[in-house]
């Protein structure tokens, strides 16, 4: 399969856009993690973690990671961190999440960013991450609410964002009860003509129902 974020990944941290985005989805993260017990000792599965830039963060506060992608570029990258930080409570597994062996109800977290847009079939996806989730626990995402395509404008993604209404209708099918779907963070960047743009991203908390 080909990777297509291989041309990316090397640089893919270097981007200040990127950065602050980041930076937002994690303290929301934080802060609804320490609402619900706090991070030290909790298994967090990262569902298209790419470089690793939230999930690293979480592990800083004694979370024990299970990153996920389908891009080995962009996990070499984020390795290369581990082996940099010497992070030993984290498994770096490569493949769609779908056919990993990750354990039922074995996680207390489950994270991804900007990564469902790029997942077909979302309610398949969401239900697989509701299966590997303890009872009471959480499903925190970020995404981009409905855009006019041309965040992709190469047509790589599956979705041109998504509408609040439909996510939250997908997530009740996947048996999930939604907690809060909030706007957090605007993205600006210039579209492929070079036209400044703002893209707002969605957070979303969501526990088993
Ligand atoms: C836009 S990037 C976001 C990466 C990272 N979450 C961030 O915010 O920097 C989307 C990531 O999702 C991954 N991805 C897409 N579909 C996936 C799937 N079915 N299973 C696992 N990872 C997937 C891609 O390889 C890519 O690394």
């Amino acid at each position: 399969m080909s990777d297509a974020f291989a041309a990316r990944a090397s640089e893919w941290d270097a981007n200040p856009v990127r950065a602050a985005m980041h930076r937002a989805f994690y303290e929301l993260v934080l802060r609804t993690a320490e609402e619900n017990g706090g991070l030290d000792g909790r298994s967090v599965l990262e569902f298209g973690c790419g470089t690793g830039a939230l999930g690293l963060r979480l592990a800083g506060h004694g979370a024990r990671l299970t990153f996920v992608d389908t891009s080995p570029a962009m996990l070499e990258v984020l390795r290369g961190k581990l082996e940099l930080e010497g992070a030993p409570r984290a498994t770096v597994l490569e493949g769609d999440i779908a056919r990993l062996s990750v354990g039922t109800a074995s996680q207390d977290l489950a994270v991804t960013l900007m990564a469902l847009h790029h997942v077909p079939d979302i309610v398949p996806m969401l239900a697989r991450l509701r299966s590997l989730l303890r009872p009471g626990g959480l499903l925190l995402a970020g995404d981009l609410f409905t855009e006019d395509g041309s965040f992709h404008a190469d047509g790589s993604a599956a979705h041109n964002g998504f509408d609040p209404e439909a996510m939250r209708a997908m997530c009740g099918e996947a048996g999930f009860a939604v907690r809060r779907l909030l706007p957090f963070h605007v993205l600006r960047r210039p579209d492929a003509t070079g036209t400044m743009r703002e893209y707002p991203l969605f957070f979303l908390a969501a526990s088993p129902a």
